[in-house]
């Protein structure tokens, strides 16, 4: 019996570890807290992603029998664990590129590979590209639009590559994480895999919409997992009074992010509810911004999970038609029925609950207080890029954008301005600048907006890029002799050639 319970017990104990991974606060305890709080390191992350040197049960015994006089914290951090490589900055080819030249020129930089793995880094069949500097690793909804480029530059077999990266992800872990760390296991991002299938499907000769049916159907599975429950707000899945369902941002932990342990546990002061919140908004990809914080200019009012995020649902949208396709390309209509009937339900409720007549704009739902938040944000921009706003409603927010985001460098983000937090104004983000002018060009082809955004987005890039010889993850676009700041970490730039 003892046997058999140890043989249960064992196999039991190994799936968890195999479905959960172990992140590195768990692994190191107190350890880990100590490290954070005491800064060895400037970024959390750093010590998040460090590989250790010996086994982490033996390096914790080994801190856990340190004798208190002269221990050196630093010291047995340097003994015991080797630091992540720092990201290379300068690459050695003398030339004088172009902007569009030093992006087709980056990629090679930018692959990597993590088919064995001796840190927090999960293992991935195929190569990937990392967004760079403190991002070392394959992220969720940046992969959707770095294969945007790298379309352009006529690398498909690496969309393919990184596409079956993610398939991979889903079959192992149920959902695609935020990115391929143990640490980020807990939580994904929004989610852009039925875009990534519709991208590449228009690539290649195969029918990937059939290839890919079972991920599409478990990324959707995970997203409406209310475990069980009919009623109310349940992981990511909120159910209204009047019977619809929506998506919610969520995490399925409520402690500090390890990568950001030490800001979140000064955000936080031990509140449980704010930790989950934070990894809510970092689930979103806008963390953070005052969509979702009551107080715009303290953090700890964040009430993430409070919110049925518009541009969320819009994508949740996208995968229920994509399924619904795929179910059509198999013959099996009643299933291609049944997800075109959630996909129309879905529908009605974006215009239902995020439609306001009083702004005359999308405007994101808090579910508890039965309101729209205040937030005004290019988020608002989904429902046209997905062709679910009426004409009437696209004129107003389309003038929206041109009297209230429209700035010298692009388009703002949301018109708060004094927050300092990333996804705020004065910043602007590519990934919003290009949804914003494919809505606008769902229903106003010709509008002279479109060009304007891509005019002055363009030329904002490209005078940081002759300075600097540069290219940043976001662009102040309101002050164009001022560098974009805000958030928890200093902005991540490009590598340079020299
Ligand atoms: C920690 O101390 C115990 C008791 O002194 C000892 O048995 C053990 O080997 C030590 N562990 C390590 C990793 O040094
Ligand atoms: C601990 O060790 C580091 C690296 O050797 C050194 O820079 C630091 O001053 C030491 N700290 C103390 C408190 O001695
Ligand atoms: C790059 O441009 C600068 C200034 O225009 C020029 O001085 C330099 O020689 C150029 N370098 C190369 C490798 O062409
Ligand atoms: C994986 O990356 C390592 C170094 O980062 C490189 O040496 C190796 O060739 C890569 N492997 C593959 C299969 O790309
Ligand atoms: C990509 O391929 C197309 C078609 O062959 C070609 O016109 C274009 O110049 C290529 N782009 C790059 C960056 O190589
Ligand atoms: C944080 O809260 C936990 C229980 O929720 C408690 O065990 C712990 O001591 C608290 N830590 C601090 C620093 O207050
Ligand atoms: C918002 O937060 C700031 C900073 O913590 C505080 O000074 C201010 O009083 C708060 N405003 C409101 C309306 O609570």
């Amino acid at each position: 019996m003892l046997f058999l319970y140890s043989i249960l017990a064992v196999t039991l104990a190994s799936l968890l570890l195999n479905v959960h991974g172990q992140s590195p606060d768990e692994l190191y305890q107190e350890l880990f807290v100590d490290v954070q709080l005491n800064r060895i390191f400037k970024d959390s992350k750093t010590f998040s992603d460090c590989i250790p040197l010996r086994s982490p049960q033996q390096i914790l015994e080994l801190y856990r029998n340190r004798t208190v006089t002269n221990f050196n914290l630093t010291e047995f951090v340097q003994k015991n664990f080797q630091e992540p490589p720092p990201p290379i900055e300068l690459l050695p080819e003398h030339a004088n590129w172009t902007i569009v030249e030093h992006c087709h020129r980056l990629w090679p930089y930018l692959i990597r590979n993590s088919t064995t793995s001796d840190s927090s880094l999960l293992v991935l069949p195929n190569s990937f590209i990392i967004p760079g500097g403190r991002f070392r690793e394959s992220y969720y909804w940046d992969a959707y639009f770095i294969m945007l480029g790298l379309k352009q530059s006529n690398y498909s077999q690496l969309i393919s590559n990184m596409v079956e990266n993610f398939a991979y992800l889903i079959r192992k872990y149920n959902h695609i994480p935020n990115g391929n760390r143990d640490y980020y296991l807990s939580r994904s991002q929004p989610p852009f895999f039925s875009l990534m299938i519709e991208l590449l499907d228009s690539i290649v000769d195969e029918d990937l919409l059939v290839k890919y049916i079972s991920e599409l159907e478990q990324e959707y599975a995970f997203w409406m997992n209310n475990n069980g429950l009919t009623t109310g707000a349940n992981r990511r899945l909120v159910q209204l009074p009047d019977g619809t369902k929506l998506n919610r941002y969520y995490d399925d932990i409520s402690r500090p992010r390890p990568e950001s342990y030490y800001e979140d546990y000064h955000t936080a002061n031990n509140d449980t509810e704010i930790y989950l919140n934070i990894r809510a908004a970092a689930e979103s990809g806008w963390d953070f911004s005052t969509r979702w914080m009551i107080n715009e200019t303290d953090l700890s009012t964040i009430i993430t999970t409070q919110i049925l995020p518009i541009d969320l649902n819009c994508l949740m949208f996208n995968l229920e038609q994509v399924l619904s396709q795929a179910y059509q390309h198999k013959h099996d209509q009643s299933k291609s029925d049944s997800y075109a009937q959630l996909a129309d339900k879905r529908k009605e409720a974006i215009i239902k609950y995020f439609w306001s007549d009083k702004e005359n704009f999308f405007m994101d739902y808090n579910f508890v207080q039965g309101t729209h938040t205040r937030s005004i944000s290019l988020a608002a921009m989904f429902p046209l890029w997905m062709k679910i706003a009426t004409n009437q409603q696209a004129k107003h927010v389309i003038d929206k954008i041109e009297q209230l985001f429209l700035k010298d460098g692009g388009l703002i983000t949301t018109v708060s301005e004094n927050s300092h937090q990333q996804w705020d104004a004065p910043n602007g983000w590519a990934p919003l600048q290009y949804i914003s002018y494919k809505g606008i060009q769902n229903y106003e082809p010709t509008s002279p907006l479109i060009k304007e955004i891509i005019n002055r987005w363009m030329k904002r890039n490209e005078q940081v890029f002759e300075k600097s010889g540069k290219m940043v993850e976001k662009y102040d676009v309101v002050n164009m002799n001022l560098d974009a700041g805000g958030g928890e970490y200093p902005t991540q730039v490009s590598l340079k050639f020299i």
